[in-house]
């Protein structure tokens, strides 16, 4: 069966995604930032091998990607956070950008000779990282590190265009998370099943759109 590669699967969209893969009979190969929070991923049925993994430790990444020697089928760089949503506090700008933006591009760039012939390579982006659809303003740490993400991968789906893969950058919608809140419309199940016919479509000729959980374009 193939295997996905997922980060931030303790909760949330992560939990979901590992759960809706496991169901299917995917190998999941799950990393959570703290093994002790993760007792909803570990009722979960399936082959499903936790990893511990705080992806804001580049160099625990770096360490992670070298242990893993089996093909990966989806990689998903799902883990993420909102940072100071009204403050343009300094801290919190460049850790969420070390978490958002700077860590999925290393853990991409250190697993992609894992990525099996055909594999998909995803980023969990947020529509907030549009520049073209910012109509309403505020969220400056969080708009500018999925901003960031979107401008790192359209580079690296450029950059292994040789390769037999493709890259999206993927919009969830607005889901109902910790991080999207109970106002949110989307619940986890329809987001996931909606990306994942998202990235069961992706193809190399449109490798490195921007898209949303049904397959909408979003400008950049
Ligand atoms: N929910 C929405 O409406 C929405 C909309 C657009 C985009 N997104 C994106 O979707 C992705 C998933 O969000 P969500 O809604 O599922 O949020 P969530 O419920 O807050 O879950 C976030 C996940 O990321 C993990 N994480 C955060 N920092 C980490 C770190 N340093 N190392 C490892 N894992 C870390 C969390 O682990 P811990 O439990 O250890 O904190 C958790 O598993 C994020 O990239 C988010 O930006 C969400």
């Amino acid at each position: 069966m193939p295997t996905l590669l997922i980060t931030g699967a303790n909760r949330g969209l992560g939990l979901e995604f590992a759960r809706q893969y496991a169901a299917d009979g995917w190998k999941v190969i799950a990393t959570v930032r703290n093994p002790q929070r993760a007792d909803d991923l570990r009722k979960v049925p399936g082959d499903i091998r936790i990893e511990q993994l705080d992806v804001a430790d580049l160099d625990a990444i770096r360490a992670f990607a070298e242990r893993i020697d089996e093909p990966i089928d989806h990689l998903i760089c799902n883990a993420g956070v909102m940072g100071k949503y009204s403050e343009v506090d300094p801290d919190s700008w460049a850790y969420t950008l070390r978490v958002n933006a700077i860590a999925p591009t290393i853990l991409a760039q250190a697993l992609v000779d894992r990525v099996a012939p055909g594999g998909k390579v995803v980023a969990i982006t947020s529509k907030m990282g549009s520049i073209a659809d910012n109509e309403s303003g505020g969220g400056i740490i969080y708009r500018s590190s999925k901003a960031a993400l979107n401008a790192a991968w359209r580079s690296l789906a450029i950059d292994w265009r040789g390769r037999d893969l493709s890259v999206a950058m993927l919009h969830p919608g607005w889901v109902q998370t910790a991080m999207g809140g109970p106002s949110a419309p989307t619940p986890a199940e329809e987001s996931v099943a909606g990306l994942r016919r998202v990235i069961a479509g992706l193809t190399r000729e449109r490798s490195g759109s921007f898209l949303d959980f049904q397959g909408k374009v979003i400008p950049w």
